[in-house]
Order: C-alpha cells, then structure tokens, then sequence
C-alpha cells in the first residue's frame, strides 16, 4: 500500500444495512470508553465546529459533539442508508452531510477537532486520508484518530474469525491492524506535528465481540470476493458457534486488543 489516492472507490466490506447498523450501535457501547477517554484528554478548547468522519448511523458523532463541547458538529458519511440514520438520530447541533472523505477537499468549513474511528482500516491509501482530513483543519485543529493494531484470541472460533476478515481486507488493499501503523502514518503527514500517539492494550467482552463478529458474517459473506474465497458451509458453522459465544454458551480464551490511538495537530504557519 503506498498513499497516494486510489482510482476507484474504496470497497467497505462491512455493509450498511439494519444489521450493520446494530452492529455499530453495539460496536458503540464497548468502544464508548476509551473513545471518550482519548476525546476528553485531547480535544482542543474551545471548539466552534467538529468533524466526525465515516460517523456511520451517528454514534460517535453524538459523542463527539457531546464530550468536545463543540457549537456545531458534521459528521460526514458516504453510505446513504447511515446518512439516514445519523440524520434521524441527530442532536441539535449535529448534522451529516453525504460524502466521500477521502475526496478532498471536504465540504465543509474549516474545524477545530476531527475524529476518525474504525475508518482508516478501510481505505487503501490511509495516508493520503490522513492529509485530506488535515487539509480540512483550521491552524492548530487537532485529528484525532482510534484504529486497532491487533486482534487476537487463543480460541480457534475466534482466531478462525479474525483470519477470514484478515484475509478480506487484505484482498481489498484494506489491513485490519492498520493501528500498528497509525504512528507512522500520522508522522508522514505533511504539515503537522503528533502530539500523541499510544497503544491501549483492551480485554472486550469476549460476548459482546463474539455478537459483534457474528453480525458482521452475516454481512461480509455477500462480498465478491467472500463468495468465491470462503466456503459457505465453513461460514454457516462460524456464525453458529459465534452466536453461541455471544449468548454466553461457552467459555473461551480472552479477545486481546491493541487499540492505537493519535492525536495530530496542523501547524499554525
Ligand atoms: C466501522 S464504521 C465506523 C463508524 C463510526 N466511526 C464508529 O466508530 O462507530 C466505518 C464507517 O465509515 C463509512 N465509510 C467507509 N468508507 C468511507 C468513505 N470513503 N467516506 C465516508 N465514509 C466512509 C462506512 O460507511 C461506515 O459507516
């Protein structure tokens, strides 16, 4: 992967359909934590307008716009059918707007503070993301951003899991442990200092992981190229025993999570 901008678009896997909404309203709940934790410690003060980008259906737009203390906050979205959502759900002060972000420059006015959560895993030029994003700062805005950098577990059900998705994202030009380079990334940013940059070491809900992967099967599978690489059968039997899991039914190994974290601040030249 290199990063400069692909021609075509990027193929988000994950889907935007009702399950895939749930899924991120779960994905919420167990990522609210340290999501907030890293918007408390490093929002600048005071922040006129916020950017939440790739908000989905509108979790962490709220979050943004609630723990930033932010006048206005946009979220920006490409799927329609999240655009929806995020706008049904939207706090006063909040609003979405319909756009590709890595399609610079973004259509909105100048920011403050950015978040990025769970976006740059599914993008092929991640770095050429990172300064659109930037380009879309006023002087001294911050981009925050949360990406995983490894997603483990000693239990075969899981590690089965992890391995497939593993290998969809990487057909895609995507990395599923885009975080272990999230460092990197934002250094190669031109114009712009990091002014954080850390590995948060989570122990999630093995349950509530184990529900998370399973909606997403049941999303992923209708890909093109899950169809023609993975067997259906295989697929049925992961998505059964990850029910399972989820409902509590077995004991298993931990799910261990490396969630990186960095805070990117444009220069005031
Ligand atoms: C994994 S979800 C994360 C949603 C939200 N940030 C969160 O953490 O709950 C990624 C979101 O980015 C959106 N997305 C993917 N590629 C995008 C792009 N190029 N431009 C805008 N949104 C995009 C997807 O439709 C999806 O809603």
């Amino acid at each position: 992967m290199d990063a400069s901008r692909p021609t075509a678009a990027d193929t988000y896997t994950f889907g935007d359909t009702p399950t895939a909404a749930r899924r991120l309203a779960l994905l919420a709940e167990v990522f609210d934590p340290p999501t907030r934790a890293l918007l408390t410690a490093w929002s600048p003060s005071p922040v006129d307008h916020a950017l939440d980008l790739g908000c989905g259906p509108g979790h962490t737009t709220a979050l943004v716009h609630a723990t930033s203390g932010a006048r206005r906050t946009t979220g920006l979205e490409r799927s329609a059918e999240h655009v929806a959502r995020a706008r049904a759900a939207a706090p006063a002060g909040v609003e979405v707007v319909q756009h590709d972000v890595t399609v610079g420059p973004l259509p909105v006015a100048p920011a403050q503070l950015a978040l990025s959560r769970f976006l740059l895993t599914h993008l092929a030029a991640p770095g050429a993301a990172l300064a659109t994003w930037v380009g879309a700062l006023v002087p001294g805005g911050r981009l925050l951003a949360q990406e995983t950098a490894r997603l483990a577990s000693a239990d075969p059900v899981l590690g089965r899991y992890y391995a497939l998705v593993d290998e969809l994202q990487r057909h895609h030009g995507q990395a599923l442990d885009i975080g272990s380079r999230l460092g990197d990334l934002a250094a190669a940013v031109p114009g712009t200092e990091v002014v954080h940059a850390a590995v948060v070491p989570l122990r999630p809900s093995v349950p509530a992981m184990a529900a998370l992967h399973a909606m997403n099967v049941r999303t992923w599978r209708t890909d093109p190229y899950a169809v023609t690489a993975f067997d259906p059968a295989e697929l049925d039997d992961l998505t059964t025993a990850l029910d399972v899991i989820a409902a509590g039914g077995r004991a298993t190994a931990d799910v261990e999570l490396d969630l990186a974290e960095v805070v990117v601040e444009r220069g005031r030249d």
